[in-house]
């Protein structure tokens, strides 16, 4: 079968790769991919715009792949899915109603509340609509929104109420653009972050391995939020029991709760979790596809044949199959570019591929672009992912950390620390669980 996936980020390298080692795969296609999945066997990029959904739908009629998986929630949120499927092509994501979850904050908030699940207390405004008296009489720290999609970064944690007010007057002002026409302002929630991913068939819903990322710029979570700057799988703060009440009181009700409305979802479907001091997980943020990097570590990891796993959800037996994972642990780092997460540096030469590519563990590209001349160039913010496995998360740091520094840049930035809090609990890491079957 051939398979197409929409992107050229980290997150869709590894997406490529997995499907790629797949036995009924012949070819992947990526549109548009980046100089990493160019370099993939039996993996071919083509110049497709991944925000250009009448393209890719022409190049979809044109290239009949058996199956197509969105990597970015771009496209989902333009609706790439419900095109797909109007022309009788199968596409694995959400349709344009149910990416909403992720495109507009206030509608996933909105949802939350109908349904009861455990969340962060929120107020949406407008500028017609702001209430300036609200917010200076709320607790502080404060997080501010934008509703609508702004790459990872319209969220701003204000320390004081008049930051607050200062972020939001900025955000109608047009910091984040049009996402920051309406916002949210919500609660600040104390605890540690947790990335659970499940995939969906609208009905059954099969947990993938957790996962942690690192959503801050520099070492000891300090620095900028970003789009993240590593993760690892599998993160020991989901222990068990955490596990089956984050599918009791948020995975199930958000499922059934979008059936009930007339949209059943199917994809990849991210929590956002906090969980608490109290041991309550509450939600963040829904995003409609596969975190990044979170899947570089998460797909490391994964022994299934991805493509199976897709078209059993497409097909909504979700129930009858189960994902098998390495029981090592994986980490990745990413390396950033100069000047990321603000305004970045392109086109630096990136040297030392070919000893990457023999060391143990896999390099992901993401903002990466072949020239003319050979050589490979910066193209973007994220750069590239040092996916490292290991027994536990210090031989899994150690192999990621020897491949990032098998490579250079010129102005490359990452953190050292990759994987900090998982090694804190590492003393009571308990033994791997059993495979994760679907649950209803
Ligand atoms: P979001 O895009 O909504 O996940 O927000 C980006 C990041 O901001 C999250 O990963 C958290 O680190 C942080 N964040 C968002 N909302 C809250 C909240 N209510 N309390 C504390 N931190 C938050
Ligand atoms: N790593 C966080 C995200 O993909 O949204």
């Amino acid at each position: 079968m051939k398979v197409l996936i929409i992107g050229g980020g980290g997150r869709e390298h590894a997406l490529a790769w997995a499907c790629a080692r797949s036995e009924r795969v012949a070819e992947v296609l990526v549109a548009p991919g980046n100089a990493g999945t160019a370099a993939e066997p039996r993996t071919r990029n083509v110049e497709v715009d991944a925000l250009d959904v009448a393209a890719l739908l022409q190049l979809a009629r044109h290239e009949r792949p058996a199956l197509t998986i969105v990597g970015p929630e771009a496209p989902l949120v333009a609706g790439v899915v419900d095109l797909f499927e109007s022309a009788g092509l199968r596409c694995f994501g959400p349709r344009q109603r149910n990416a909403q979850l992720e495109g507009s904050k206030a509608f996933a908030k909105e949802f939350l509340q109908r349904h009861g699940i455990a969340t962060a207390a929120w107020r949406r405004f407008t500028a017609a609509t702001y209430d300036a008296g609200w917010v200076s009489a709320q607790r502080a720290p404060l997080v501010v929104k934008a509703s609508g999609l702004a790459a990872g970064k319209g969220v701003i944690i204000a320390a004081s109420t008049q930051e607050a007010d200062a972020a939001a007057r900025a955000m109608f002002a047009g910091r984040f653009g049009e996402a920051g026409g309406q916002i949210v302002i919500e609660e600040y929630l104390p605890g540690e972050e947790l990335s659970f991913i499940v995939m969906a068939d609208g009905e059954h819903v099969l947990p993938l391995a957790s996962s942690q990322d690192h959503k801050r710029l520099l070492d000891g979570d300090a620095g900028p939020n970003t789009g993240g700057m590593g993760a690892y799988s599998p993160a020991p703060v989901l222990t068990d029991a955490l596990q089956a009440r984050i599918l009791r009181e948020i995975i199930a009700p958000t499922i059934a709760g979008l059936a009930a409305e007339g949209m059943p979802y199917t994809g990849f479907l991210y929590a956002g979790l906090m969980i608490g001091p109290d041991g309550v997980p509450r939600v963040l943020e829904f995003n409609c596809r596969l975190g990044d990097p979170e899947t570089q570590p998460l797909l490391a990891r994964l022994r299934t044949d991805l493509t199976v796993l897709c078209e059993a959800a497409l097909e909504r037996r979700l129930h009858e199959v189960r994902a098998e994972w390495d029981e090592r642990c994986a980490l990745g780092v990413v390396l950033a570019a100069a000047g990321y997460p603000d305004a970045v540096r392109t086109g630096d030469a990136i040297e030392g591929l070919e000893q990457a590519a023999r060391l143990p563990g896999k390099l992901f590209h993401a903002a990466t672009r072949r020239a003319a001349d050979g050589r490979v160039l910066t193209s973007g913010g994220r750069v590239l992912c040092a996916v490292g496995l290991g027994a536990g998360v210090a031989e899994a740091q150690g192999e990621a950390y020897a491949l990032a520094a098998s490579v250079h840049f010129a102005g490359e930035q990452y953190r050292r620390d990759i994987g900090h809090r998982a090694l804190a609990r590492a003393s009571t890491q308990r033994p791997p669980r059993a495979p994760i079957t679907a649950s209803r």
